[in-house]
């Protein structure tokens, strides 16, 4: 079956308000034309997401969030809770990126809880999984994604799971213009992909879209898409950039 590739744009801790208006006014009108061949989203910070739900209406690109709490609401100071995303025009949350991991104290567990947090308000996840360098060097990487995939999926069955996105990430790759080879992505997301078969079905299996992230750019997109199983990409640094992200948009694999 055909997956509809999805992009969408990390944008991480960038932008103010007024610089997130300058760059969705521009990209929407250079993605405007793939209309709804590739699904286009967004990951404005938490700030922006107000203003850039309102300058998308209309439009192809879709919202999703960086992160979200687990809890609905609460004395939980400093969080940012699903149903909150959801008022503001989110369809997507971002779930369980590398560098929460790192920084911030994210286990499987956690992510686990979020994605039950994102699922309860009726959004849906991009959950990211990715080993670091060690690991790849260890020789650990299909089993590194498979505990990650395993953790972020408990609770939940094939019918949920299908509509969820799955973001691999190589640590090593993101922000270091090292990207994997296209070769190197198909082999994990075609792992990844076998996974789901065994934790649901192939036919649950072969609706999951598998986004590969880390050092998209505009001169390695096309090569890292054409792989099978390689469904789109997750893109940090070129995401700022209005024509870097179009061109990105545009390189994805459509099946005819
Ligand atoms: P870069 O594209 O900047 O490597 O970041 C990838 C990423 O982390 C997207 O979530």
């Amino acid at each position: 079956m055909a997956r509809r590739p999805i992009v969408a744009g990390n944008w991480k801790m960038n932008k103010t308000v007024g610089e997130a208006l300058t760059l969705v006014r521009e990209v929407r009108g250079m993605v405007s034309m793939v209309r709804d061949k590739v699904e286009v989203v967004m990951a404005p910070p938490f700030t922006a997401l107000p203003a850039v739900a309102k300058a998308i209406e209309d439009s192809n690109i879709g919202l999703a969030a960086q992160n979200c709490f687990w809890e609905v609401s609460g004395a939980y100071t400093g969080e940012i809770s699903a149903p909150m995303l959801a008022e503001v025009g989110c369809t997507y949350v971002i779930i369980g990126h590398s560098e929460r991991r790192q920084h911030f104290g994210e286990t499987d567990e956690t992510v686990n809880r979020r994605v039950k947090a994102v699922v309860d308000s009726e959004l849906l996840p991009i959950i990211c999984i990715g080993e670091t360098l060690a690991e790849r060097e260890g020789g650990r990487t299909l089993e590194v994604v498979t505990r990650q995939l395993t953790g972020a999926l408990s609770g939940f069955d094939g019918a949920q799971a299908a509509r969820f996105v799955i973001a691999y990430e190589p640590v090593w790759a993101i922000g270091t213009g090292r990207n994997a080879t296209s070769s190197q992505a198909q082999e994990v997301h075609a792992h990844i992909r076998e996974q789901l078969t065994s934790l649901f079905d192939r036919e649950i299996s072969q609706q999951v879209r598998i986004q590969y992230g880390g050092s998209v750019k505009p001169d390695n997109a096309a090569d890292l898409m054409s792989k099978p199983d390689v469904d789109g990409a997750l893109v940090g640094g070129a995401s700022l950039k209005a024509a870097d992200f179009a061109a990105i948009v545009k390189a994805a694999r459509v099946e005819s």
